[in-house]
């Protein structure tokens, strides 16, 4: 089975999404499945990747990047029958001939978000993952969350901020946004690993986090901050009819040490001792199975398919409030999306290998 890993791509998750293939590299059952490599540059191109996990991790606090290359560039668009495209018209690398599946290991905009799915979807490419409309919702957090409301799901406060209203209606947005108190945790709608989010403790510094916010995306999310813990829930499944299935729960744990006071982008990827994933989280029975079926139910609300982590608080009540649904979630050995399979009985090579047989059912 050829399998096409896709990763990299135009997103500020980039480097997140090549350390994601670099562990896929390392575990992918080499017996069973033919890896063809695919990367996409920051500015878009594809091109055929080193075959190399070790290449891919990030080192010295610094996200990997896949270089721009003079070697085969490829466009997507191929599996199947379908003949790859190339750039150079007659120039079909012979590396992407015959592919059965493409793993798009994509983080963020441009890859999580429904574009490339809908890319295969046009090339008839069987795929590991959402599909168009759920990759989408679950990029979305306005529209997530309104998915979500409209299947009863427990969410916590919130408002958005369209450009023209920021621009020109600020005194409306502010009258939605004070009665969600304080903290507040401002976000571009459309973006991951928490880039460009703020914590916000006085309305003074509202501006400053909106601006930083609408520098990722023109559209904003400013949510009421949960007093909660911070709990992770992993689902699988969800092809042919069947029910999918979630794991035992994570919990991150935030030391004091975080400097921006939550789980943010240098807290997930470059600074251990800013936060402890503990998995399974220590939770008692009826709170696990409740988090698992609101977790099942979340990746169904968005008609989810193969994989997705769904983040939730857990309140001093025993309160489940669902944060967001990740349809491509960090997926490196260390991440937490792998880890709670794990420690729920099912090994990293072992998802790897369930997912594509998944997109091949
Ligand atoms: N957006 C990152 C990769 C995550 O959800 O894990
Ligand atoms: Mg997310």
């Amino acid at each position: 089975t050829r399998v096409v890993i896709l990763f990299g791509g135009r997103s500020g998750e980039h480097g997140i999404s090549v350390a994601t293939a670099g562990g896929v590299m390392g575990a992918i059952d080499r017996s069973k499945y033919e890896v063809v490599p695919v990367g996409i540059t920051p500015n878009g191109q594809w091109v055929i990747a080193a075959d190399e996990p070790e290449r891919w991790a990030i080192t010295d606090g610094r996200a990997p990047e896949v270089p721009a290359s003079s070697a085969e560039v490829v466009l997507p668009l191929t599996v199947g029958d379908a003949a790859l495209r190339v750039l150079e018209p007659g120039q079909v690398p012979s590396a992407l001939a015959d592919v059965d599946v493409v793993f798009p290991l994509l983080h963020g905009p441009y890859g999580e978000d429904g574009t490339v799915q809908g890319l295969l979807e046009l090339a008839d490419a069987r795929y590991v993952g959402s599909g168009v409309l759920a990759s989408a919702v679950g990029m979305d957090k306005h529209f997530m969350k309104m998915v979500f409301a409209g299947q009863g799901l427990p969410i916590g406060p919130y408002a958005v901020i369209k450009p023209g209203d920021w621009a020109n209606r600020r005194d409306v947005v502010l009258q939605t946004i004070e009665p969600l108190g304080l903290p507040l945790f401002v976000k571009p709608a459309r973006a991951g690993s928490s880039l460009g989010v703020s914590r916000v403790d006085s309305l003074d510094d509202l501006e400053a986090a909106v601006e930083e916010a609408r520098s990722h995306d023109p559209k904003v999310i400013v949510e009421a901050g949960i007093v909660g813990r911070e709990i992770e829930c992993a689902v699988l499944g969800g092809r042919g009819g069947e029910r999918p299935r979630a794991s035992l729960p994570g919990e991150i744990l935030v030391t004091d040490e975080t400097k921006n006071g939550f789980y943010d982008y240098e807290a997930k990827y470059f600074d251990e001792a800013a936060v402890e994933l503990s998995c399974p989280a220590d939770l008692p029975d009826h709170v696990i199975k409740e988090i698992q079926e609101i977790a099942v139910r979340t990746f169904e609300a968005v008609d989810a398919e193969g994989l997705a982590r769904v983040d939730v608080f857990v309140t001093s009540e025993d309160q489940v409030v669902v944060n967001e649904i990740n349809t491509m979630p960090g997926f490196t050995p260390f991440s937490m999306y792998p880890r709670m399979w794990d420690a729920s009985g099912l090994t990293y090579p072992e998802l790897i290998d369930e997912l594509i047989q998944l997109a091949l059912e």
